[in-house]
């Protein structure tokens, strides 16, 4: 039978590969890898060699000798560095392998929707090279969709918002395809460099990467609360001024106004979607509401801004930061069925 490629098998895959995590799903199983997406490389006799991927090169970060590099390979949702992915991807195709015997499995992979062909071939090539057998990819928006239950094949108008470290897409789905869709070069990655800017600018003190993701995760948010309100983070950095290691205290409404211009970039793209969208589609939007996906959906009171700039209800998907395997791992069993939203 001519799709008989189309029938799911145990063992076949999905991938989320991400700026900042990287998932992988397996038919079957459930989701089987869950890590950073960060890869060290050591200089061993003049050649690159694989020292750490995952959780283990990203507590590398920052801290690495001379002799070795943790690199994040994927910026703004693309490919950035093309071997350090493909071994990357390699590493985690091996690790969820390993679990269960198969030889080249058929993966779908999610990419940014404002990906351009080339940088699709990348990812494709990235997966073929790294042991994957049929390659199909997936929008990431729809694949967050999908993961949020949200109802894509119907001719009702959905609106996912899918806030990842790279980027923010925004994306209007009916009828299984993508209606319109905005990307935001803003995500997780600028939140975390504004607050470093802000801290250096401000405290006259260096943090590194991971100690401004921190700061975000605990009293991130994107507003600005009430006077007296709003809880204080002890974080140390390096005094710009005397050199030395210094603590320092800062609090969630020095933070939230840390974050102002990236939060404003993301609602004024959401904006600019919904002014695309047809009446119709915008009338089930007004209903129904937009959907937050993706590990910045969980940034503080994200929500709310939301909905003060639009006036629209504004809920955020279960598990935002699995939304997106889980979405591409449906489709892996719905290949026949979801055959139309799935570039082959
Ligand atoms: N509790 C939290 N509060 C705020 N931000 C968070 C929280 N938890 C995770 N994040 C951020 O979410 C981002 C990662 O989200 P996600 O895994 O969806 O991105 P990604 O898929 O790797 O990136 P992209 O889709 O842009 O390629 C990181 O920037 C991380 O710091
Ligand atoms: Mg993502």
């Amino acid at each position: 039978m001519a799709f008989d490629f189309l029938n799911a098998r145990a063992g076949d895959l999905a991938i989320d590969l991400g700026t900042a995590n990287t998932l992988v799903y397996a038919k079957g199983k459930g989701i089987v890898v869950n890590e950073p997406s960060v890869v060290a490389i050591a200089m061993k006799a003049g050649r690159p060699q694989v020292l750490a991927v995952g959780e283990e090169a990203r507590q590398m970060l920052g801290k690495t000798p001379e002799s070795i590099r943790a690199i994040r390979p994927m910026r703004k949702g693309v490919i950035g560095d093309f071997e350090a992915a493909q071994a990357m991807i390699s590493y985690f195709i091996r690790q969820a392998a390993r679990r269960r015997g198969f030889r080249r499995p058929r993966v779908v992979i999610s990419t940014p929707q404002g990906a351009t062909p080339v940088e699709r071939r990348a990812i494709r090539e990235a997966a073929e090279g790294a042991g994957a057998g049929h390659v199909f990819l997936i929008e990431e928006p729809m694949a967050a969709a999908i993961g949020a239950d949200l109802p894509v094949t119907s001719p009702r108008g959905s609106m996912v918002v899918d806030l990842g470290g790279g980027t923010t897409e925004v994306a209007v789905i009916s009828l299984g395809g993508i209606v319109n869709a905005v990307s935001v070069p803003v995500g997780g990655d600028d939140f975390d460099e504004g607050i470093h800017a802000y801290v250096r600018r401000v405290h006259n003190v260096a943090i590194g990467e991971s100690t401004a993701e921190r700061i975000k995760r605990e009293v991130g948010a994107a507003l600005i609360p009430d006077e007296g309100e709003g809880e204080v983070v002890q974080v140390s950095g390096r005094d710009l001024v005397s050199g030395v290691p210094k603590a320092i205290s800062v609090s969630e409404a020095e933070i939230a106004e840390s974050l102002t211009e990236a939060v404003f970039a993301i609602v004024e793209g959401i904006k600019s979607a919904l002014e695309r969208t047809a009446p119709e589609l915008a009338a089930d939007i007004v209903d129904t509401g937009l959907v937050l996906t993706g590990g910045g959906a969980l940034l503080r009171r994200l929500p709310d801004a939301v909905r003060h700039a639009t006036g629209l209800p504004v809920s955020v998907a279960e598990d935002p930061l699995t939304c997106g395997v889980r979405g591409a791992g449906k489709a892996l069993s719905e290949l026949k069925t979801l055959q139309s939203i799935l570039n082959d």
